[in-house]
């Protein structure tokens, strides 16, 4: 990569990145981490942008999830499991109704910073800067917290490490063994619709397993059927600290971010000569880049071009985020805008960031309607386009949280108060995430690109 260093993008203008008055303890705490190890590898890396490259060749599925922003308070090992258990059954019910792999890619073990609409907070006649997620300053409302803190950057490194050691011991310990799907059931999802269905799913996978296991192939002998990939992602929106994770590759002379397998450059930050931009060019990792409304056509090919100058499969996903009745106004032209240059780009659906409102209880939320209105409208796009809806990219948790109106639940505005624990968007719950599920498994069946490469896979 000509003229790239990972510190080149301190050269152009950046967004959203905090000033911190302590620069010097900033200095140390980067030198400090830069020394640390790192949190995955270039070779993981290598691995799932060859599993994406099949996700733009419409031979597999792209799950992307987790918190909006995780937190040092909502840090806890039950958490992680029952999000790591809900992305699993959400597979499932993609890979069996679909009959196509799920490439799964967890919005976890480093997505802190956030990107704020207003640098600054009011409340009761007092303006504070805004909190800007917990590796940089705290949420409480007082002026001590909302200090940009170096030392928070530990914090998260570490919460960041844990995290993804439980879910490598998840992946490869015997938890995501085929086998134990009836263990991934989520306690409190009882008596709901997407329960139903997905009982039935699992007698029919026991059933199939069943009789594989007759004829000798069980997952004593098959890896595959005991184990699964499970890949990290963040935005790379701090830049000090991706710049500190990235290593250069020994083997190779590749530069990676090592904090993460995957990384996205946010619908604020994603300006043709921007720092972030800049940054994201130099990495080997697969880069997301969100399509807002205000994203022209001749800048999201300028984008791709100067992050995948040899047009290469897997390393750009497009996660378009519109708002449900703005879907059809922006995304045929962006399609039809890549297809013209040949561009290779998995197309992914964000339904969230698109349709957040204000509750009148002054909640932050987004209606569960809106959400798989988007998903419609978007997966209608491309099959009219002749594109291919590749994945899906939610906030979500696997806890019983009531943040986002409507669903099997029914969750009101008055509900809103009862469990609402985000740290900065509201997210699905494991209910409405589950519904999300088999409507894209039904989506994707009705998509006539897809059904070629079945047939061509068949044949
Ligand atoms: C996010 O994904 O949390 C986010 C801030 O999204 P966007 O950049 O699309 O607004
Ligand atoms: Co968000």
């Amino acid at each position: 990569m000509k003229n790239w260093k990972k510190n080149s993008w301190r050269k152009y203008p950046v967004k959203h990145i905090p000033e911190y008055p302590n620069k010097k303890e900033l200095g140390m705490v980067l030198d400090k981490m830069s020394k640390f190890p790192p949190l995955v590898f270039a070779g993981e890396t290598r691995h799932l942008k060859s599993q994406l490259a099949d996700v733009v060749d419409g031979k597999a599925f792209l799950l992307q999830g987790g918190d909006c922003a995780e937190s040092f308070a909502e840090f806890n090992p039950d958490n992680i499991r029952d999000t790591f258990k809900l992305m699993l059954q959400m597979s499932l019910v993609l890979t069996y109704s679909a009959s196509l792999p799920v490439v799964k890619v967890g919005r976890i073990a480093g997505q802190f910073s956030k990107p704020r609409s207003s640098p600054v907070e009011s409340k009761n006649g007092i303006e504070l800067p805004s909190y800007l997620g917990d590796n940089i300053n705290g949420m409480e409302f007082n002026e001590k917290s909302r200090v940009p803190d170096p030392k928070r950057l530990f914090k998260a490194y570490s919460q960041s490490a844990a995290t993804l050691n439980l879910i490598r011991a998840f992946c490869h310990g015997g938890f995501a063994d085929l086998q134990n799907v009836h263990t991934w059931n989520l306690g409190f999802i009882k008596n709901s619709p997407e329960l139903k269905r997905f009982k039935e799913l699992e007698d029919r996978i026991a059933d199939a397993l069943a009789f594989m296991e007759a004829c000798g192939i069980n997952s004593d002998f098959n890896r595959r059927l005991k184990t699964v990939n499970f890949w990290t992602s963040h935005e790379a929106l701090l830049l000090p600290f991706e710049e500190t994770m990235t290593r250069t590759d020994s083997t190779t002379g590749e530069n990676h971010d090592t904090s993460a397998h995957f990384v996205w450059i946010g619908d604020r930050t994603r300006q043709l000569d921007g720092g972030h931009v800049e940054f994201c060019r130099g990495i080997e990792n697969p880069i997301g880049i969100k399509c807002g409304p205000t994203l022209k056509s001749e800048d999201l090919i300028n984008l791709c071009n100067k992050i995948n100058p040899n047009n290469e499969k897997g390393k750009i996903t497009l996660i378009s985020r519109f708002g449900a009745d703005n879907v059809s106004k922006h995304l045929p032209k962006l399609i039809r805008a890549i297809k013209k240059e040949g561009l290779n780009v998995i197309w992914s659906c964000d339904p969230c960031h698109g349709n957040t409102i204000k509750a009148t209880t002054g909640f932050k939320t987004r209606p569960f309607n809106s959400v798989l209105k988007e998903v419609k409208n978007v997966f209608a796009c491309h099959q009219s386009e002749g594109s291919y809806a590749g994945g899906l990219h939610i906030e979500m948790t696997g806890q019983n949280v009531t943040e986002c109106i409507g669903g099997a639940q029914k969750i009101s505005e008055k509900d809103l108060s009862s469990r609402y624990h985000t740290h900065c968007d509201p997210r699905l719950n494991a209910n409405q995430a589950l519904e999300l599920a088999f409507l894209i498994s039904d989506e994707i069946k009705k998509n006539s690109l897809y059904s070629k490469n079945a047939d061509r896979a068949a044949s």
